[in-house]
């Protein structure tokens, strides 16, 4: 039995739903555990481009079956579409698809109250997605959420229904939000898209123990990125779930002793969407460079990705944090042009040095990077399946990000297809998929 987590080590979009989908031809089971239509995956299949936004990559594979796990929020609307789209695409996602009873579902006003809060005065923008994702988990930690289950249980969900409809309007009234919501119209709304999900919503927890129990393998697919986590990441520039690896027990309900590995997918130079801080941030012809030949643009909100220089101290942190096992390293490709590449070894902070990530986001605004250059290859990588085929100054610099980071680097993604991947044999990540 194998059972691990893949999810990402930087701030989102290192390729999880690539690795994911790639990996996913060994496991039996694929489950998310946090995030919500915030998310997005793309994955290259031959000629078909999938976008994944909520559903786990998994679902790409035949006879794979996909859990939506309770620490998910769930957008209906956005979830009927997204399976409607992958259903034209001939993927047969009522078939493989299962939903937790215990899962957060975000509702239209959830976004407005998003839109309303990052607008306000003397508030420092965080940059959202604008799906409603925050306010959906405010509700949830604030006890006041409503749950897929309660969906299905008409008169409860309708007195739970007109108790948060009410806050609502509380809250849309003492801070003058002008929009028009019609309470009702949602609540119906809700109730129908409630019905043509009904068959797909069970006990996940469950079904993933018995799945285990009778020796089935599973694998946990994070959303966005450590960086991103509401405790570990940069607060409060930050997502409002536990992407870190913890959250994969509690956003599943299963145990951490029935952990087996976790794999951190990072790319092999850093992005992030949105504001907050960004250390190695390349703000020159160089992040330029780095955008252009990556296509950092976000799938969902199609925004411009910050550009920067692998973080070595970040990554340190996050595998702290998370206790990655291996490391797969994405668009490595994507380096080929350059003559040399910075990689920030060293954080200084009013000339000292910080052995520890800064806790505040001021703090790590004032970050004075330390680089060393590694000589470029200048020669294509992309595509390459095999560890010896790579150019030697490749080699050697995936080489120094193992020996700074601490971890193994199992595996090397070349582009964004799945064969343009190399897994190394007989490392950690070999013997875990
Ligand atoms: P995720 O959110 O972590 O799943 O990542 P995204 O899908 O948002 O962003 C990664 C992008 O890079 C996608 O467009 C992938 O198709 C692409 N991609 C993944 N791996 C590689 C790679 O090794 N090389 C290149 N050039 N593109 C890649
Ligand atoms: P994947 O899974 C990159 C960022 C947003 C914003 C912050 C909070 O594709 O890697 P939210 O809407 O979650 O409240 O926004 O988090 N963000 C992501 N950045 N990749 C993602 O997902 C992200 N999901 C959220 O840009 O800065
Ligand atoms: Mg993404």
């Amino acid at each position: 039995m194998s059972t691990v987590i893949v999810l990402g080590a930087q701030w989102g979009d290192a390729g999880k739903g690539k690795v994911v989908d790639l990996f996913s031809e060994r496991f039996d089971i694929v489950a998310r555990y946090q995030g919500g239509h915030n998310a997005g995956h793309t994955v290259f299949i031959g000629e078909k481009k999938f976008v994944l936004k909520l559903i786990p990559s998994g679902i790409l594979r035949p006879g794979v079956e996909a859990v939506i796990g309770n620490g998910v929020v769930i957008d209906l609307a956005a979830l009927l579409q997204e399976m409607e789209t992958l259903e034209a695409m001939g993927i047969a996602v009522s078939k493989n698809l299962r939903i937790s009873n215990r899962a957060h579902v975000i509702f239209p006003f959830h976004r407005l109250i998003e839109k309303m809060s990052e607008a306000r005065e003397n508030r420092v923008p965080i940059g959202t997605t604008s799906r409603g994702i925050g306010p959906c988990y405010e509700d949830k930690t604030g006890r006041r959420g409503i749950r897929m289950a309660d969906l299905f249980d008409p008169e409860s969900f309708r007195t739970m229904y007109d108790v948060l409809a009410a806050d609502k309007k509380t809250l849309a009234d003492t801070f003058q939000l002008n929009e028009e919501i019609d309470y009702a119209a949602i609540r119906q709304q809700t109730e129908e898209y409630a019905a043509r999900i009904q068959s797909l919503v069970c006990d996940t927890a469950v079904l993933l123990h018995d799945a285990m129990s009778h020796g089935k393998r599973v694998m946990f697919e994070g959303a966005q990125g450590t960086m991103l986590d509401v405790d570990h990441g940069t607060y409060p520039f930050v997502t409002s779930s536990s992407a870190a690896a913890g959250g994969a027990c509690t956003g599943t309900g299963v145990p951490p002793t029935k952990i087996n590995g976790i794999i951190g997918v990072s790319k092999a130079y850093i992005t992030r969407v949105g504001s907050g801080p960004f250390p190695t941030e390349s703000k020159d012809a160089a992040g330029d460079l780095l955008r252009r030949e990556g296509n950092e643009f976000g799938a969902v909100t199609g925004r411009p990705r910050r550009c920067g220089w692998f973080d070595v101290p970040l990554l340190r942190y996050t595998a702290m944090v998370n206790g990655f096992d291996s490391l797969v390293i994405t668009k490595l490709d994507v380096l080929d042009h350059l003559d040399e590449i910075p990689v920030c070894v060293g954080y200084k902070l009013c000339g000292a040095d910080v052995h520890e990530m800064p806790a505040t986001w001021r703090a790590l605004e004032m970050i004075q990077p330390v680089y060393e250059k590694l000589p470029g290859w200048r020669t294509s990588t992309r595509g390459i399946a095999r560890y010896e085929q790579l150019p030697e100054r490749a080699q050697s610099y995936l080489k120094f990000l193992e020996g700074k980071t601490g971890v193994e680097v199992g595996g090397i993604s070349t582009g964004p297809e799945r064969n343009e991947t190399i897994i190394r044999p007989g490392s950690k990540l070999d013997g875990l998929i």
